[in-house]
């Protein structure tokens, strides 16, 4: 079957597939994005080869359409992602909120560290928090001696921390390339040549990142739109993802966002987002064109 011969849809069957895509994943399709949502389910419509978009909805709400539903979500998904994005926003992670968690953290004699990455994508992001956490630890080390004991070679993150950077997504296609961590010189654009000789390796054209670096992160699959979302983080980075969800359903998701962080933890959303109208459960930290959002701790 060609593209032409590719059936239209009924205002009915595009409102069944667009519901269930908010159900499965929150993402919401306006006016403005329904043309990449219909090019889409007619793409995967044909790669079925069924003749009805309503035989299609049947197979995706089906048991053995599972694999269809999570191959449909992948290809509705935008990943655009780069290292180093908002670098305003990254030197307020950097210098502000890691030194105020640094501090509270060591004044508990609490040496862990968990940041999430949400809606991670193909890596970027969270292997820069993590160049970002491993100087930040180092600077912060210089200044606050922990142990006499000299170790040489240092390590990465000197000890007793420990820092643990999760990075999830809905896409196990993005997943896997993000764990292969390898870049081509374009994705390159915006790390500068400290960072490169630091923490890359060339292999070949591409540049790799560092094992050490690679270890502090550990990707999984994790769907925001669920209940169960990983627990305990001091911060968050979910960036350019809520700006593909409705109001309410962003609602939701800074709720639980609030459940899933420390005390006082802090959150980072995109540029173009905000929490502003969302909630009342966070409180704004701006600096230099920077912004943050730390939770607020109601008192008894
Ligand atoms: C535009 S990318 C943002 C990547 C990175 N955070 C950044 O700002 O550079 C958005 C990512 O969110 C993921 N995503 C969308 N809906 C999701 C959901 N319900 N659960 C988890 N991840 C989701 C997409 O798969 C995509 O990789």
């Amino acid at each position: 079957m060609n593209t032409s011969e590719t059936p239209a849809f009924t205002e009915t069957e595009l409102k069944l597939l667009q519901t269930l895509v908010y159900q499965e994943c929150g993402m919401h399709f306006d006016e403005r994005r329904t043309p990449f949502l219909q090019d889409r389910l007619q793409r995967r419509l044909k790669e079925c080869q069924l003749d009805s978009f309503y035989s299609y909805y049947r197979l995706l709400i089906s048991q053995p359409g599972k694999q269809e539903l999570s191959c449909l979500l992948e290809n509705l998904t935008v990943n655009e992602t780069s290292f180093f994005r908002n670098k305003a926003q990254l030197d307020l992670f950097q210098r502000d909120v890691m030194e105020d968690i640094l501090r509270r953290k060591q004044e508990c004699r609490d040496f862990s560290l968990r940041i999430w990455s949400a809606g991670c994508s193909t890596g970027q992001e969270p292997y820069t928090l993590a160049m970002l956490v491993a100087d930040a630890l180092s600077y912060y080390y210089l200044r606050t001696a922990l142990s006499t004991e000299a170790r040489v070679p240092k390590p990465l993150i000197p000890g007793p921390w420990r820092v643990e950077i999760l990075a999830s997504d809905i896409n196990y296609s993005v997943l896997r390339t993000a764990q292969q961590a390898s870049y081509s010189e374009h994705q390159m654009t915006g790390v500068d040549y400290g960072y490169r000789l630091r923490y890359f390796d060339k292999v070949g054209e591409r540049y790799a990142v560092k094992k050490g670096v690679q270890e502090l992160v550990h990707f999984d699959f994790h769907n925001l739109k669920t209940e169960y979302l990983p627990q305990r983080n001091d911060i968050i980075f979910c960036r350019n993802v809520m700006m593909y969800f409705d109001e309410a359903e962003q609602k939701r998701l800074v709720e639980k966002f609030y459940r899933c962080l420390n005390p006082q933890g802090y959150m980072f959303v995109g540029h173009a987002e905000s929490l502003l109208g969302l909630t009342e459960k966070f409180q704004m930290v701006h600096h230099n064109s920077g912004t943050a959002y730390q939770r607020v701790e109601v008192r008894m």
